[in-house]
């Protein structure tokens, strides 16, 4: 998919021999940090734990599921996918995510 191309070619200007792991970008979507804003410690605070399901912004609007099988739209959009990184990192982890942890989370998101 050109979403997990563009993520690991990004993520291999640092590390020219890293390999997207879907199994770590598993690990870290369902990590608490609890490093940034309190009422968002982890992924799962707004997309569960179940990315086929709905889940719900803090203010309690419905987010639709994540899932790519659930939602084909998703992970389509390399423009989408960097805005939502850009604004759900800092609110989960307290930093961005770096290169390769976008490109794990991405190998990861795009199987579901
Ligand atoms: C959208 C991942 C945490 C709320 C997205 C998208 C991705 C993503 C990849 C875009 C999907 C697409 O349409 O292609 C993550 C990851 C998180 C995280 C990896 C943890 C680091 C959160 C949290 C919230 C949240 C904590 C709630 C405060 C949303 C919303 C959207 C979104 C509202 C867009 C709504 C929509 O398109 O339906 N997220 N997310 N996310 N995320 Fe997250």
């Amino acid at each position: 998919r050109a979403v997990l191309d563009r993520q690991a070619a990004a993520a291999r200007a640092a590390d020219a021999g890293f390999v997207p792991s879907a199994e770590r970008g598993r690990a870290l979507f369902m990590s608490r940090p609890a490093a940034g804003k309190p009422d968002t410690p982890s992924c799962t605070s707004c997309h569960t734990t179940n990315l086929a399901r709905t889940g719900q912004a803090r203010a309690g609007k419905v987010i639709e599921p994540l899932a790519p099988s659930a939602v084909p739209t998703r992970l389509s959009d390399p423009a989408t996918v960097d805005k939502w990184f850009s604004r759900n990192c800092p609110d989960v982890l307290g930093r961005d995510c770096s290169p390769a942890e976008r490109a794990d989370l991405v190998a990861f998101l795009i199987a579901q």
